[in-house]
Parts: C-alpha cells; structure tokens; sequence
C-alpha cells in the first residue's frame, strides 16, 4: 500500500483522535475503530493494552489505562490498532491499520483554561464552532447528555467527535456522564467507552483526579426522577448508586491529604451534570437527604466551583444562593443545546473557566453570566 492509501485506511479505521481522560492520578486512553481488531497505546517503548486475565480485548472500542507520571513525562504516545476480520479460536490473523503518534500536553502550573461541553445531545457542529471561536483550552471538559440517549453504541460516536475536535488527542479530558446516557439498550455498554474507576469489583463513574494544581471530582447523580419512575419501567437503581457515592465522598475527607488537602493543589473543582444545589419540584423532586449531605461535604471540601449542565440554560449561583441547598461554593450551569438568533441561525452555550494565579473566572459562553470564584 503506498503512503496515501495507508493513511486513508488509517483514518477509516480509527475515525477519530482518541480521547485521553483523567482518572485520578492517571489516564485511560479510549478510542473507537470502525472495524473490529485490538488496540493498545506505546509510551517511551513501553506497551499499555486493555488486557484482562491474560486476555486482550476485541472489538471496536479501545480503552487502555496509561499511568499518569508514564505520559505526563514522555508526553507523547503512539495509538496502535491491529485489525482482526474475525477472531477464531485458532489461528486468527491480524493486520496492522493504525500506528499514530500524538504529542500530549497535561494541565500545568497555575495559568489555565477549561472548556466545558454539556447537553450537546447529539450536536457537534454549533459546540465545536464554539470551541474553535474560544480558542486552544488545556482541559475539556464533557458533562453529561453529550449523547441523546445510549439507544445503541453508535449514539456514542458524538462524544468522540467533540473529544477529537477539541482536544485532538493531545489534550486531557473530564468526562461526566448525564441522566440521558443512562437509557437505552446500550447504556450497560457505555462504561466501556467512558473512563471509569474500579472500586470492589464495579466499574464507578465519580471520582477524584489531579492535574498540575488543579484537584477535580466527577459526581454522577444518575437520573433526575425516581427509581420507580415509569419512564424507566424498573431498568434502574441509582438510589444504591448514590449511597456508594456518598460513601465515596466520606472517604475523600478521611484521605484528604492525599486528595483535596494534598501539596501543590490550588484550585478544587467539582463538576456534576446535575446541579445539585437545585431544588427541584414534582417528579424530579428527589433524594433530598442525598443532595443535602453531599452539599455539605463538598462545603467541607472546600470546593471552590461545582460546574454544571442539564438545566438547558445558563447561570451562576453565587455561594449560599437564596432558595438552593446551603453551599459554600458558587455553582456555573453553563449549557444550552441551541439558542435561536433573529435571523435564524443558532448558536450553542457552553462554559469556560479561567485561572492565572489567584484570579479565577468562569463565564458562560460566548455572552452570558460571569464571575469571580
Ligand atoms: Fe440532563
């Protein structure tokens, strides 16, 4: 194959650049082929696969844990994909499609700006036109009804369009899922195209990650009406999902010099689809209790910003708002899937924070609220 042909094959078989998203301490690199076949991720010489009891995964969604000091030191990483037609169980026969190379830089220092995508549902062109007018930001962030629904795998593809049209694989990303990604027949299969942290043998979508001076905590409040709810006719149990949640931010604050309290952490940013502060009425008047408590840990915390979407509108709460939960830190809800002009047009909302030093802003982009936090 000459070199044109080989890279043509190369993009048909990975359509998009793969999304490095922060998990703790560390990366999990995932990335999507239209053929089927096994991937893994090379640093410095070193092979990182998605191995499981000896086992490497196949298929076309590629999720490959990296440690964090590996790729914040190399700073670059080569995304291999090696196609399989079929696996037999014997003999099977792979070809090499992609071997990509991306030079990868992590959030540093105190000078930074983060871009938030929220209920895009489905969108890409308007959010990403967004992106491109803001300009280069060091962290994404993706918080939650990127999809429209997980009704099959293939809903998941925006969620890559906007990772790779945004950060192009050599950014970090924040990844929060939303209520919608939770129905479908796919949605048990989201967590292998989302990052993830595995605690006692399940795979949790809230947790805690660490870039240069920032300090990060995903939240996921699953759905935002009851369990018992007939719109999703028994398929779940997030009342189970939060109490694990709750559990889970109890045990920050016990670990919280390794956490929140750790050297060198100046900024601490939780960011949630929902915003919990809310409060909310009818149906999706819910889990105050829940709600409540986890308000109060992150005032403990000492979170400085919760950023959020789901609301389909765009606003900041200053700290200890009239009428929300009593919290000690201001809240952006920063998302509106679509906007109308007078002539027609329209245009997405999105959210950008920015930091330089002790100055902090977030505003909702590209002409609403502001502030300080
Ligand atoms: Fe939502």
């Amino acid at each position: 194959m000459d070199t044109e042909n080989a890279a043509a094959a190369e993009i048909a078989a990975m359509p998009y650049d793969p999304g490095v998203f922060v998990v703790g301490h560390d990366y999990q690199i995932i990335f999507f082929t239209d053929v089927a076949g096994i991937g893994w991720v090379e640093i410095g010489g070193v092979r990182y696969t998605d191995e499981e009891a000896g086992v490497l995964r196949y298929g076309n969604v590629h999720k490959i844990p990296v440690p964090g000091e590996a790729l914040d030191r190399a700073r670059r990483y080569t995304v291999v994909f090696v196609e399989y037609a079929e696996k037999p169980p014997y003999y099977p026969k792979g070809v090499e499609r992609v071997r990509r190379e991306y030079v990868f830089t992590p959030l540093e220092g105190d000078t930074y700006r983060i871009f938030q995508f929220a209920d895009t549902h489905a969108r890409t062109e308007g959010p990403l036109a967004l992106y491109r007018e803001t300009g280069e930001c060091d962290l994404i962030v993706l918080n939650g009804d990127i999809n429209d629904s997980s009704r099959t795998t293939d809903h998941f593809r925006t969620a890559f369009v906007l990772a790779a049209g945004a950060a192009r694989g050599e950014r970090p990303i924040v990844y929060s899922r939303g209520n919608h990604d939770t129905r479908g027949h796919a949605a048990q299969q989201l967590l292998d195209y989302i990052p993830t942290a595995c605690r006692d043998g399940r795979r949790e979508t809230f947790y805690s990650f660490r870039q240069g001076s920032l300090w990060g905590l995903v939240l996921d409040c699953g759905e935002d009406k009851d369990d018992g709810s007939v719109e999703y006719g028994g398929t779940v149990f997030f009342s189970e999902h939060r109490r694990r949640e709750t559990a889970y931010l109890h045990s920050l604050i016990e670990r919280k010099e390794e956490e929140y309290a750790a050297p060198g952490i100046r900024t601490r940013l939780a960011v949630c689809h929902i915003p919990i502060v809310e409060r909310y009425k009818g149906q999706f008047d819910i889990e105050n209790d829940v709600y409540d408590e986890w308000t109060r840990l992150l005032s403990e915390m000492g979170i400085d910003l919760l950023l959020c979407g789901h609301m389909h509108r765009a606003y900041i709460l200053p700290p200890h708002a009239e009428g929300k939960r009593d919290a000690a830190f201001p809240t952006a809800v920063c998302s509106i899937p679509s906007v109308k002009r007078e002539d027609g047009t329209e245009y997405y909302v999105g959210g950008l924070i920015e930091v330089a030093g002790d100055r902090r802003t977030v505003k909702c982009i590209p002409d609403g609220e502001a502030a300080e936090f």
